[in-house]
């Protein structure tokens, strides 16, 4: 089951479409102007955004965390959609590289008083931002606006299409547990053939979707898991024959988690489904199938480590114990937040992944 909206981005969002506002190749090989989805993104180029991160990860053991490297860059954060932890990890990563961020909420901003997305981003655009990161409820929001403006676009987000700096700091929280050194990759380490359980709302959630593209590209095997009512069709086929050699759906927890590495646990996204026939019959069920628990968590491998975007919905998707147990890593991604994203501001307004 898949709604009318799922479909149309993935109509829309077309690899060639989203081409369209690529192509910009600077001296040192940066091709993008702005970060719409991983689908833009090659594997050399996301595990480059990964060593930035790793650079910048450094920063958080130091008593002062500030840089001057994008001193004098304006960051604009405008979100439509509620969130805690998106835009205070870019609002703090901006500050971290000496730029000024300037925020602007959905319910604060004039689109509440009927003016168009495009117009906000064009007023918005007339202030001169460096790069504007956007969340917005419609997926698509962010490739929309990103002819209408002469620095980057970051998309923080855009209703059930992707979420990319998410899943970003999920594969560089994975690769700092899992990552097997390797003399390709010595920085961080490989996450190839290492097998992740991703479970929950697979329908609504952006965040699945920029993973199962990311790990895919990176060479990890996605185990997709939800009732059948909570798997958009194609997902497998998001990324083309890279997603489809690398993700697996099974509507079955115990398939899903049989010997996984990595356990990542999705919210349902019950605000993305007002109005619509139920997709199961209620969240005490929801959680007796496909909640994470100590007893269910027992057949990922002894060493998995536990993963969600927050927020999270405790007892439903994640039992309390195993949320705050020994092997949840879930407040080191919220760290490797900041740091990945304080990678993809700079190398997105400097045009370059070098380390600097
Ligand atoms: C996610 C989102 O907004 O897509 N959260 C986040 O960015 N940390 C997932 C969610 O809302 O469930």
């Amino acid at each position: 089951m898949v709604c009318g909206h799922a479909l149309t981005i993935q109509r829309v969002l077309t690899p060639r479409y989203l081409r369209a506002y690529d192509g910009l190749v600077s001296s040192q090989g940066f091709r993008h102007r702005h970060l719409v989805g991983i689908s833009a993104l090659a594997p050399e180029e996301i595990t480059q955004i990964l060593d930035l991160g790793d650079h910048y990860l450094e920063l958080d053991a130091q008593p002062v965390k500030k840089l001057a490297e994008l001193r004098g860059r304006t960051i604009i954060n405008l979100f439509f959609e509620s969130s805690t932890r998106t835009r205070t990890s870019f609002e703090i990563a901006a500050k971290r590289l000496g730029a000024d961020a300037v925020n602007i909420t959905g319910s604060a901003s004039s689109t509440a008083k009927g003016e168009t997305l495009i117009d906000t981003v064009r007023n918005v655009e007339a202030m001169r931002p460096d790069a504007i990161v956007v969340r917005h409820a419609f997926g698509g929001a962010a490739a929309m606006i990103a002819p209408h403006v002469g620095g980057a676009i970051i998309n923080a987000g855009d209703g059930q299409h992707e979420h990319p700096t998410q899943a970003l700091l999920d594969a560089a929280t994975i690769r700092r547990h899992k990552g097997l050194k390797t003399a390709g990759s010595p920085r961080g380490g490989s996450i190839a053939g290492l097998e992740v359980a991703i479970v929950g709302d697979l329908a609504h959630s952006r965040v699945a979707r920029s993973n199962i593209l990311c790990l895919s590209k990176l060479g990890a095997n996605v185990r997709a898991c939800a009732p059948w009512t909570l798997v958009p069709r194609g997902l497998e086929d998001i990324g083309g024959e890279v997603t489809r050699a690398h993700t697996r759906i099974t509507p079955h927890l115990d398939e899903a988690l049989e010997g996984a590495d990595v356990v990542m646990m999705l919210r349902v996204q019950n605000e993305r489904t007002a109005g619509e026939a139920p997709r199961f019959p209620n969240a005490r069920e929801f959680s007796r199938m496909y909640g994470l628990s100590v007893r269910t968590l027992e057949r990922a491998k002894p060493d998995a480590i536990v993963m969600h975007p927050g927020p999270i919905n405790r007892g439903v998707e994640l039992a309390p114990e195993v949320a705050d147990g020994a092997r949840s890593v879930i407040l080191e991604q919220v760290s490797w937040g900041v740091a990945i994203r304080m990678a993809v501001l700079r190398a997105w307004i400097m045009k370059s992944f070098e380390v600097p």
